[in-house]
């Protein structure tokens, strides 16, 4: 156990000196653009592509598929070391294959919308996954051919591999931010109890305003004399959704993202379409003496 902590806290620091070599590798800037605009051309309708976001989940789909590929391999290479579970192991290599496809559509779907540094960390994420994926397709071929030691030796090269991949996704949502809600720390800037956004009077029915609590940038919109204040910077990407266009949609009046198209309800900051997955935070309003305040919920 000491040798295998000891192993883990020497690959530790070298891994972090890789990804962030990856995260500043030009290099992979070229084929990035080309893979994102494939994908785009690729997933063309919004329907499709909010499903893949997890809009409809309200919360980014990609991370949620991809437990069942990696529970399904991992519990794969624990039958492959008991005897009398050959059977068995097939079986969930062959629903780790399956269910990885889906996982890999919402995960390059997200992707085309994440950052440079982040796409430059993705397409190798993205690469490490789909080798995975193809050793486990030779491996289940194998034993489908009753081949279960080369089976056996690929699903655990194929693990490695899926390994690493993970450990690239980690380090995207939890080190670089992506699909992660951004807005989140301009609420926690807020302090939790009532302030003063403005006047009631200085605000005109559908025309959301800008204004600032401390260091939070907040968006007030008025509609049939009823204010919404939402955070202002956007659940993705953190884009200005102050400079984003209002639309209808369903009959309710929306703002979209100028950055990637992020649409939010400005009754109620509901996600309507993405990249986001999230809603937009929105704050609790009260108005006293002619003044509106907000408060985080
Ligand atoms: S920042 Fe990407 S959609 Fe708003």
């Amino acid at each position: 156990m000491i040798g295998l902590a000891a192993v883990v806290a020497g690959m530790t620091p070298r891994m972090g000196r890789f990804v962030a070599r990856l995260e500043r590798l030009t290099a992979l800037d070229g084929i990035a653009e080309r893979a994102r605009k494939l994908v785009r051309g690729a997933i063309r309708s919004r329907r499709v592509a909010d499903l893949l976001h997890g809009v409809w989940l309200g919360h980014p789909l990609h991370p949620a598929l991809v437990q069942v590929p990696l529970g399904a391999w991992t519990s794969a290479a624990v039958l492959d070391v008991l005897p009398g579970q050959r059977a068995a192991a097939t079986t969930l290599v062959a629903i780790g294959t399956a269910s990885a496809v889906p996982a890999a559509l919402a995960g390059v779907n997200d992707w085309a919308a994440l950052s440079r540094e982040q796409r430059r960390v993705g397409l190798v994420h993205a690469a490490a996954n789909t080798m995975a994926l193809t050793l486990y397709g030779v491996s289940l071929s194998a034993r489908m051919r009753g081949r279960h030691t080369i089976g056996r030796r690929l699903a655990y090269l194929g693990l490695a591999v899926a390994s690493t991949g993970a450990y690239l996704g980690g380090h995207l949502s939890y080190a670089l931010g992506a699909q992660v809600n951004q807005s989140v720390p301009g609420l926690w800037l807020l302090r939790g109890t009532w302030q003063r956004v403005g006047n009631v009077d200085e605000f005109n029915e559908g025309e959301p305003a800008v204004r600032k609590l401390g260091e939070t940038p907040v968006l007030v919109y008025l509609e049939a004399g009823r204010f919404t204040v939402m955070l202002e910077r956007c659940a993705h990407h953190n884009g200005p959704l102050g400079d984003g266009k209002v639309v209808e949609i369903d009959g309710w009046p929306c703002v979209v993202c100028p950055w990637h198209g992020s649409t939010y309800r400005l009754a109620d900051g509901v996600v309507v379409h993405g990249p986001a997955a999230t809603d937009q935070i929105t704050l609790r309003t009260r108005i006293v003496d002619g003044r509106l305040e907000a408060a985080p919920v």
